[in-house]
């Protein structure tokens, strides 16, 4: 098998006293899309604001396409080509659509590919070429999940994380984001999903990981993984 676009191995992390993630193991390959699911608190976000370097991992190493990137400053990760989509969203107030979106392309000096995949982001979710002159905050909801998943694309990353695609969302904007990522998956694009919706995440990755109290406890393809009741029971009430 190719080697691994993003393989962690033992990793621990955690806040001050508090340690969250208890020796991670996952490999995503490339061309992958891979999610991981789990109940609140299980460790999803942190394990993403550990890959990024917004924490620093404790122990344990975070290979990236061959190179260990744990413990790194997040702009040292978003250069080396992995973006974070974050929880909530994070649109900056005062900046229109189009500037947000520029914004992640902030690293890149290629500025005739930085604005064709521009045009490529606004063709992706129209709705944001509709919108691109007002404030990013004021757009609703979905479209300020677009906006947020388009920033990250901007950077052209070689791996795109996004947590929480789904959250607060009507299911239309739900199977309009899904469609744009697997979309951008056709073409090549690897992801790592956070989703609380494991439906939504099985029907949009190929593989999944369990993650419970900061442990991987199960994993597999995410079509086996859907058919398991013992899962379906355990994560469809969340
Ligand atoms: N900044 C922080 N300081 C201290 N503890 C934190 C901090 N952020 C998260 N935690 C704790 O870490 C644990 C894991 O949180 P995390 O946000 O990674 O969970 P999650 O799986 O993303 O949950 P959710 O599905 O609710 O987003 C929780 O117990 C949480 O209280
Ligand atoms: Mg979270």
């Amino acid at each position: 098998m190719a080697e691994p676009l993003l393989a962690l191995q033992g990793v621990t992390s955690g806040y001050g006293q508090i340690q969250v993630l208890w020796g991670m193991d996952l490999v995503v390959q490339p061309g992958e899309v891979v999610a991981l699911v789990g109940s609140n608190g299980a460790g999803k976000s942190t394990l993403l604001r550990t890959i990024s370097g917004q924490l620093g991992p404790r122990s344990g190493s975070i290979r990236f396409d061959g190179a260990e990137i744990g413990g790194a400053r997040p702009d040292v990760v978003l250069a080396a080509g992995i973006a974070h989509v974050p929880e909530g969203r994070r649109l900056f107030r005062g900046l229109t659509v189009r500037d947000n979106l520029l914004l992640g392309a902030y690293l890149r000096t290629d500025k005739k590919a930085v604005a064709d995949d521009l045009e490529w982001v606004l063709e992706l979710f129209p709705i944001l070429r509709e919108r691109q002159r007002q404030d990013a905050t004021t757009l609703s909801g979905g479209e300020q999940q677009m906006c947020a998943v388009g920033r990250g694309i901007m950077s052209r990353p070689r791996l795109l994380m996004i947590d929480e695609l789904s959250l607060g969302l009507s299911p239309r904007m739900v199977e309009h984001l899904g469609d744009a990522l697997t979309a951008l998956n056709k073409v090549g694009q690897t992801i790592l999903l956070v989703e609380q919706d494991v439906m939504t995440a099985f029907e949009l990755s190929h593989r999944a990981y369990i993650i419970e109290n900061g442990r991987v406890t199960r994993s597999g393809a995410s079509t086996e993984l859907a058919q398991d009741p013992a899962i379906s029971e355990a994560y469809l009430s969340i």
